[in-house]
């Protein structure tokens, strides 16, 4: 990072702005541009960053590619973390995510190869493993883009790759300030989608520090996957109101039981690299380059969060709440 310039698009959602305090607080980055659409989310971060000469505001939207090649000009490394993420509201309104999770996508890749942007990582979810909901399904295209805007770059100098990881606690719209909220209201009973629910848990900090060292790693092509632990939602919301009923409310349009990182089908594909996996492109141009070391799992292998072999106890989500 040190002496580059940075483009985060999203810099002023949850990943964003752990993002920003991290690349400036430990690197000696050039220039660190923050990409986004909210004046108002925009002004209120540059306030508090009012002596850091290093850092710039660039209104802008994903599916605008002239605003893109204009905020590109000169960028080193893109990080591509905005999306519309909510399933609700994407499930709702389906051709918006399309337009921002899709086409956005696009228009960063186009706009990295026009501006001979080095190095490109896009940010994916568990969602987009065998998707079953909208937004899962564009960020499995937008996975797809990335991966393969790498056989587009000829003579270029850019490369493309994608890190997809699990619900980061919480981020914006998640669970954790939802369960914390109704505590704060004095609620006596948490709603509880279905008692059997697991998902896969990353802080932001550790987030950030994947994202920064599969920078640091990628030849292009590459998904990677950190190895991260399960909990389950029971005990996350006793952890959190330990006094409270739950109150089923039975699972959601759109959403699983448990989630997965990588698929029996993308486990042929997968190589575990010791604290991450990676999934490779199955093309030609990846079977040129000669691989990336690692061991291939086994081919029955998948990454889902009920079948983890690392679990977060309730004592060790009591202390990882305690220090969000
Ligand atoms: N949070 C999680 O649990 C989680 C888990 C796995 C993966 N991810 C992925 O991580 C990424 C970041 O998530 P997050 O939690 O930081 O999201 P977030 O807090 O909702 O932030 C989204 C950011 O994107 C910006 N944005 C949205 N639409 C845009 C557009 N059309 N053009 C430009 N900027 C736009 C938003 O700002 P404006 O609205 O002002 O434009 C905001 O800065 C996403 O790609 C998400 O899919 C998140």
């Amino acid at each position: 990072m040190d002496g580059k310039s940075v483009l985060i698009t999203g810099g002023t959602g949850s990943f964003g702005k752990a993002f920003v305090r991290h690349l400036l607080s430990t690197t000696s980055v050039s220039r660190l541009v923050v990409f986004s659409r909210d004046e108002l989310k925009q002004s209120e971060m540059a306030a508090q960053y009012e002596k850091e000469p290093r850092i710039r505001f660039f209104i802008g939207d994903v599916r605008d590619y002239g605003r893109l090649e204009r905020a590109f000009d000169g960028v080193d490394i893109v990080v591509h973390a905005a999306a519309l993420k909510q399933v609700p509201a994407v499930e709702y309104n389906p051709i918006e995510a399309v337009r921002t999770n899709i086409n956005g996508a696009e228009n960063i890749i186009n706009a990295a190869l026009d501006r001979d942007v080095k190095r490109v990582i896009a940010l994916s979810t568990d969602k987009a493993s065998s998707p079953i909901n909208l937004y899962g399904a564009t960020k499995l295209v937008s996975d797809k883009l990335f991966v393969n805007g790498n056989a587009y770059v000829g003579g270029r100098v850019s490369r493309f790759s994608v890190v997809r990881y699990g619900n980061v606690m919480g981020s914006r719209g998640s669970v954790v300030p939802f369960f914390k909220r109704l505590v704060a209201e004095g609620a006596r009973k948490i709603p509880i989608t279905d008692e059997r629910m697991t998902r896969f848990s990353i802080t932001l900090p550790q987030s950030v520090k994947f994202v920064v060292d599969s920078l640091s790693r990628m030849k292009g092509g590459e998904l990677f996957v950190p190895k991260i632990p399960s909990l389950r939602v029971t005990e996350l919301a006793q952890v959190i109101a330990p006094n409270a009923e739950f109150e089923h409310v039975g699972i959601r349009p759109g959403e699983k039981l448990h989630e997965e990182m990588i698929s029996t089908d993308d486990a042929r594909r997968t190589v575990d690299m010791g604290d991450h996996y990676v999934i490779q492109p199955q093309t030609e141009w990846w079977n040129r380059r000669g691989g990336i070391g690692g061991s291939p799992v086994a081919s029955d292998f998948s990454y889902s969060s009920d079948k983890n072999t690392h679990w977060l106890s309730p004592d060790e989500l009591a202390v990882m709440l305690k220090e969000m």
